[in-house]
């Protein structure tokens, strides 16, 4: 199934049944040896909190029920929910309903149109980027520059597949076998399914991101002591990005910048 932002809104918006809102993918702790409530708490501890205060306006693109905007919203002075799929974002109103610093964008799954230039200091996306196609990525990457103030930083997790690989995307046009194959050579495992990761290498993410004038800081994989937190699964990585700081470009030439940029095969 590919990527698109359509058969993501089917799965989930309608599809997904959401037994644990989200607290059931523990694949990555497991993978890590490591019980899912501690490796849920590293990650907050890593990713969130230090990014996160009372003077932070936060934006999560694609909270689903909520999983990590749990851990977010008392920690925050403002947090947006965008979200391609209404009926999550209902759950999360539902949720954080009667929570004045908490409001809710439903995306049309490519932009962030609703979030005012340079009025969220800190982005947070984990396991969305994952299932979105580069194109749509590369939009959206245009977008978090629009919306970051100037010297903003997001962190995003998303997909890791060996980048000499990606060329082999095609095989998957020859059906199952093709896509075996495929997924054997770029995710370098045998048997198991690929998570529905995207075409997106670690390369091919950072390219993407400075074309669209933000600044990597860093890829990681593994935290913790000795690497003891991670997301091996499926090789997905985890970047932090910036908005430079000297970066105050007026809206419209953001837009024409990214417009005027539209590859996102060479990584
Ligand atoms: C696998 S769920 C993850 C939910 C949550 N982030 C978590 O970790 O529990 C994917 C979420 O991303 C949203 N999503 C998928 N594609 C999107 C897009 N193009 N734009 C915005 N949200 C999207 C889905 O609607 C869903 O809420």
């Amino acid at each position: 199934m590919k990527n698109t932002i359509e058969n993501n809104l089917r799965v989930w918006d309608r599809e997904y049944p959401w037994t644990r809102d989200g607290d059931e993918w523990d694949g990555q702790a497991r993978l890590c040896g490591r019980p899912y409530e501690a490796w849920k708490h590293s990650v907050v501890e890593t990713f969130i909190a230090p990014h996160v205060s009372t003077s932070t306006a936060v934006l999560e693109i694609g909270p689903g029920h909520g999983r990590w905007s749990k851990e977010i919203v008392d920690r925050c002075q403002k947090l947006v929910l965008a979200d391609l799929s209404p009926s999550c974002l209902e759950h999360c109103r539902g949720v954080f309903g009667d929570r004045e610093h908490v409001s809710y964008v439903v995306t049309d799954g490519r932009s962030l149109r609703g979030v005012a230039d340079a009025s969220i200091d800190f982005i947070w996306s984990y396991d969305v980027f994952v299932h979105i196609e580069p194109e749509v990525v590369a939009d959206y990457l245009a977008e978090m520059r629009r919306v970051l103030v100037p010297g903003g930083r997001a962190i995003v997790h998303h997909a890791g597949r060996r980048h000499a690989f990606l060329p082999l995307r095609t095989l998957k046009r020859f059906g199952e076998r093709g896509a075996q194959l495929y997924n054997r050579l770029s995710l370098g495992r045998r048997d198991e399914d690929d998570g529905w990761r995207s075409d997106m290498s670690r390369r091919r993410f950072k390219g993407l991101a400075r074309r669209n004038g933000l600044r990597i800081e860093r890829q990681i994989d593994r935290w913790g002591r000795n690497g003891e937190f991670g997301v091996p699964r499926y090789r997905d990585a985890i970047s932090l990005l910036r908005r430079p700081e000297e970066d105050s470009l007026p809206s419209e030439a953001l837009a024409r910048s990214a417009q005027s940029n539209p590859d996102t095969d060479r990584g």
